[in-house]
This record gives C-alpha cells, structure tokens and sequence, in this order.
C-alpha cells in the first residue's frame, strides 16, 4: 500500500527504516524469543533498550553527567503540573505566554504558587516570541524561567536558549527536540512528550538537573516524584516500553543521518523552501510574524475559511495530508518534522502552485 505525506502535527510520522524494525521487533526483540509487547520491562533485553536511549539521547543532546534521563508517562500536560509540584511550591516562577500550551502550562502553575508573565503575545493571535533579554530583570526570589521552546499551534519558535541568571532554565520541547543543534547541559529540566520528533505517544521524555531532585518537594504522591524515577531509572513502575523502544531507534535514525546538525540543515531547507513559497503565493499568507517563525509547524492561510477548507479537501484526495491547522486558530498548518522527507516539501510547494493558480483573488 502506498503511504501518503503526512503532515500532521502529532502524531506524526515516523521514518520507515524506524516502523520496519518495530515490525521486526513486535515480533522478536532482538533474538530473545519474544515480541517487544510480550518482554519484560525488567528484561536484560530491556533494560539494554532503555540504556542505549540514555546514551544516544546524551550524546545528541549534549546533555552533562550532573542531568538525569526520565522516560515518563502523562505526556507533556503532565508536566505542566509535575514541573510546578516538585519545583514551585509556595514560591514564585516565570512563564512566557506564546500560545495555547504556553497558557496551558502557566494555569496548572498558578495552582502552586505566584507565577510572574512579563511576555505574552496573546493580544496579538501569538504571532511571536520574545526577543532574548527583551523581559528585563526576572523578580527577586524566582525559582525558575518556564517557556515553551516550538509553538505548535500558531507555529512560532524561539531560535534562541533564553538567557537565565540566578534561576533554573525549564523547557516544553514538545515540538522540537533534536530537530536543531542544543546544548542541553544548560537546562535544569526540558520535558518533551514524543509523539513529534521522538517516536510515538506514550512516552514523555524529562532532562533534569541532579540538584533539582536534592530540592525537590517530597511530600508528594510517589509517581509524581522525579527523584523516585531517578533513583529507580525509570522503573518505578512499567514505563512504556514500545514507545521508549521506538524512541531509541529514532535516536539512532537522527544519528544515521549525521547527528542533529545534519538533520538541523535540512530542516531549515525545508522550513525556507515552504515559507518562500508561501511568500511569493499569489495567495496564500503566513499567520505569524517572520522573525518567530516555526521550522516545524508551517501556518498560513488562503485568507478565507472557506478557500482553507477547499485547499485541504483537495490536498487529501491528492495525497497530501493533515494539512488542516488547529481547530483553536483554523487556518493552513504543515508540520515538518525531523522524519519529513525534502520530496514531501516539494509536492507541497507544487501543489500549493497550482492551487493558487486556480483559486487565485490575490492577496488580502
Ligand atoms: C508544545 C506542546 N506542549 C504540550 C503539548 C501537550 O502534549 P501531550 O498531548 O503529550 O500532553 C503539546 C501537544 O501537541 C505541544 O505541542
């Protein structure tokens, strides 16, 4: 059967050499006699699965021995209360609002203690994140800075790790972990759930800082406890094991291409070539401002609902899918995940051409 372009924003898809050897491991894992739904997740086999995720996840993140690697469940909306329950408590942080995740983030923390927004862009539909610096002074007695590093919804990124003095740097990178070159060792904890440029739902990957588990709170329930997953290596309880299997090969993927500055390159050629297509469209327009766009989830529209929904239905029938944009902001999106091939932003762009060709009122 012929795969289509999937250009969803999450799930989303996943290279085929990395589903081919799922195949192969659903039905063995690596010559032990069983499948990789049927092992246990105490398993010799296992435990060395989840070993070489650390290590490949170390070396493509550039992460320091003082950082721990958790594979947990809950996705990233666990997060949005884990990080302030553990990390908050009673005291005061910072979160930028970029977007519906953002927001999403900042409300669960609220419940924990007093949380300072010196950005948002919400009056503004989103359409950008902060210069760095541009917040000025975090306020005295701020346990961390919180900012959602890809947005996926509106699509805008940050281009740049948010310089922190004097407080831990935590990030959602939901969207775009190893899609660019990072060094991880400056956050105290990055969160991302994987069901983007990880792997597949069921797995929330957690980078935290050795010295954030010491201060940690633990007067909580134990599954909410990361110094518990730490100390257990993240078999407290059975993690997801397929996913976190997945999650590995997709490390080893990124690594086979030549490493996430390989992969970085070409998701900047990618992102280019759409924008400028989207830029020299007759019709079509991008949703958010330039300085701030996404590599990874493209946004823009034909102006008009109704020519939106038009361009998406004929989009599925010539195989071009997922191309609907969030239903909180409508609207065009194509993500372009590390897993998108170069040939897929092409038949877009075509497609794209010819649409316009035919539709074309010109531009608003
Ligand atoms: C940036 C970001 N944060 C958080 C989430 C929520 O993730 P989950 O569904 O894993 O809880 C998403 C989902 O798309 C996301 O894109």
């Amino acid at each position: 059967m012929a795969r289509a372009f999937n250009f969803s924003a999450g799930p989303a898809l996943i290279p085929e050499p990395v589903i081919r050897e799922a195949q192969d491991a659903l039905w063995e894992l690596e010559g032990t006699g069983m499948g990789l739904l049927e092992i246990s997740h105490r398993s010799k086999a296992f435990e060395a699965v989840m070993d070489r995720a650390r290590d490949r996840l170390t070396r493509l993140l550039r992460l320091s021995p003082d950082q721990e690697i958790l594979f947990l469940h809950g996705g990233a909306r666990t997060q949005f209360f884990q990080v302030p329950m553990n990390l908050l408590r009673g005291a005061r942080a910072t979160y930028f609002d970029t977007g519906v995740w953002s927001a999403g983030a900042i409300e669960e923390a609220a419940r924990f203690g007093t949380v300072d927004v010196p950005f948002s862009s919400k009056s503004t539909g989103y359409d950008h994140v902060p210069r760095d610096g541009s917040w000025g002074e975090l306020p005295a007695g701020t346990r961390y800075l919180h900012y959602t590093a890809n947005n996926t919804v509106v699509g805008t990124e940050y281009d740049y790790v948010p310089t922190v003095k004097d407080a831990w740097l935590i990030a959602d990178a939901s969207s775009n972990i190893l899609s660019r070159d990072l060094d991880g060792s400056k956050f105290d904890l990055l969160y991302a759930g994987a069901q983007k440029n990880l792997g597949p739902a069921g797995v929330t990957l957690v980078v935290i800082r050795k010295t954030l588990l010491d201060a940690a709170d633990r007067d909580l329930p134990s599954m909410l406890r990361y110094d518990i997953h730490a100390a257990k290596k993240s078999l407290y309880n059975t993690p997801a094991t397929f996913a976190i299997y997945v999650v590995e090969r997709m490390c080893a993927w990124i690594e086979s291409q030549g490493g996430v500055a390989a992969i970085e390159d070409r998701n900047a050629r990618k992102s280019a070539r759409l924008y400028a297509a989207i830029d020299q469209s007759p019709l079509f327009q991008g949703k958010v401002r330039p300085d701030s766009r996404s590599r990874m989830n493209v946004t823009f529209t034909t102006g008009t609902p109704e020519l939106d929904a038009k361009f998406v239905a004929e989009a599925n029938i010539n195989g071009l899918l997922g191309l609907k944009g969030h239903s909180s902001v409508g609207g065009l999106r194509a993500s372009l995940y590390n897993a998108q091939p170069e040939e897929a932003v092409e038949v877009l762009v075509g497609f794209l051409a010819d649409f316009a060709a035919r539709n074309s009122v010109g531009k608003a």
